[in-house]
């Protein structure tokens, strides 16, 4: 890029940075900065959340939103009637959970719960769906808003409960996002399709008959067929799967034996699946069990295989995605919209609700000028503060685009 085009592009940015801040009145900001920052000093881990869901009641009713329900234990639904009572119903979700890190940013609004960090951003994004929540009272959209705060993402088990409450039946379409600290403060992803993958866990324990290690035939060595697996398993990602669509099988665990003359009775692997298809996801989980089974057939051990669910991956629905990126536009222009460089393998259970109904989440940029780099789940990450304002305000365009008349969302039914 040449120093003419970098200049347009920080130029550009900063356009689009404003667009977003100048939505919030100073007082306004003033009370999302301070909200963000009374998360950020008291996180708290998965289903723990109940300073942080006292502390988002008392903001919801400070900027006048009463409607407010407790959903899943820790979390709440906060309603803002919209102004046509036909026009469909929106949800904006922000996940407000911490994970078990020790802060080591030195902020002045560090952590002051020991070994608990809000490292994924999680407080920006509770803070950004209420600051969604101001500008939607001060002006509502069409359609009704419902402000999903919900716990547990990080242990992926959150969105499940929010949906099982009945809490967003009705919903026509959903929107969220997460803080990225690779883009720049000013740029937004909301593209079609995976923004994330899938998250299932394998355990595979091979029995065997153990023995002298000096005297083999006489045992059925569950190690060699623990290693067979490994390598085995390599190929469900190389020669099964569609080279075009990413995958990962990663075994995270190996463990067996407790002496070197001793050939041990069991052997114990475990690992992770991702896939960014429900169709990929379903070939590496049955070939996770048929490569473990088929090894163990093979050297005479028996394989006991246990895949655990997780997240599904998550689908940007065109429609809901087309929507994002026009209250992107509307809010910050042309030049905000930005896409990953490479599929994010990494999971989130806002693919539960892109299961249930069509959806959109974003990511949006945080990397600061001069801050530092450091990524999400890390002792120093500190995204910029301004996202606030950018989540805030495209996520509350988000709202009103998708239930303005004429939205795909009020006819019919779309998925
Ligand atoms: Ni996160």
């Amino acid at each position: 890029m040449s120093e003419g085009a970098a200049a347009d592009t920080v130029t550009g940015r900063a356009t689009a940075v404003s667009g977003a801040l100048a939505q919030f009145t100073a007082e306004e900001r003033a009370q999302v900065l301070a909200l963000r920052r009374a998360l950020h000093v008291a996180p708290e881990l998965s289903w723990q959340e109940h300073g942080t869901q006292r502390t988002l009641r008392a903001a919801l009713e400070a900027a006048g939103i009463t409607a407010i329900r407790e959903v899943a234990g820790t979390g709440l639904v906060a309603t803002i009637p919209g102004t046509d009572p036909t026009a469909p119903i929106i949800a904006l979700r922000g996940d407000i959970d911490a994970l078990p890190i020790a802060e080591e940013t030195g902020l002045p609004f560090a952590s002051t719960h020991p070994g608990v960090m809000h490292a994924c951003g999680h407080d920006l994004h509770a803070a950004w769906t209420v600051a969604a929540g101001i500008l939607l009272a001060k002006a509502p959209a069409p359609g009704t808003v419902h402000l999903v705060l919900q716990p547990a993402e990080e242990v992926g088990e959150g969105a499940a409960r929010m949906l099982a409450s009945g809490a967003l039946d009705g919903v026509r379409a959903i929107f969220g996002g997460h803080v990225d600290w690779r883009f720049p403060v000013g740029e937004v992803v909301a593209t079609d399709g995976a923004i994330a993958a899938s998250t299932d866990t394998f355990e595979v324990v091979f029995h065997g008959r153990g023995g002298h290690g000096a005297r083999p035939q006489d045992a059925r060595d569950p190690i060699v067929a623990l290693a067979a697996f490994v390598m085995e398993v390599q190929t469900l990602v190389s020669r099964r799967l569609d080279p075009g669509l990413p995958g990962v099988v990663s075994v995270t665990i190996a463990e067996a034996g407790s002496a070197a003359n001793v050939i041990p009775e069991r052997a114990r692997v475990a690992g992770t699946i991702r896939a960014t298809t429900p169709a990929a996801r379903t070939l590496l989980c049955d070939g996770v069990r048929a490569v473990a089974e088929s090894v163990a057939a093979l050297h005479g051990v028996r394989a006991e295989c246990t895949l655990s669910e997780g997240t599904p991956p998550l689908l940007n629905a065109p429609v809901a995605a087309a929507c994002a990126r026009a209250a992107v536009r509307e809010v910050m222009g042309e030049s905000a919209l930005t896409a990953l460089p490479t599929a994010n393998m990494g999971g989130e259970d806002f693919a539960f609700y892109t299961e249930r109904m069509p959806g959109c989440f974003l990511r949006i940029g945080t990397l600061g000028e001069g801050r530092s780099a450091a990524g999400v789940h890390t002792p120093r990450f500190d995204p910029d503060e301004t996202a606030l304002f950018i989540g805030g305000a495209v996520l509350a365009a988000c709202a009103r685009v998708a239930s303005a008349p004429g939205s795909v969302f009020t006819t019919g039914t779309v998925r």
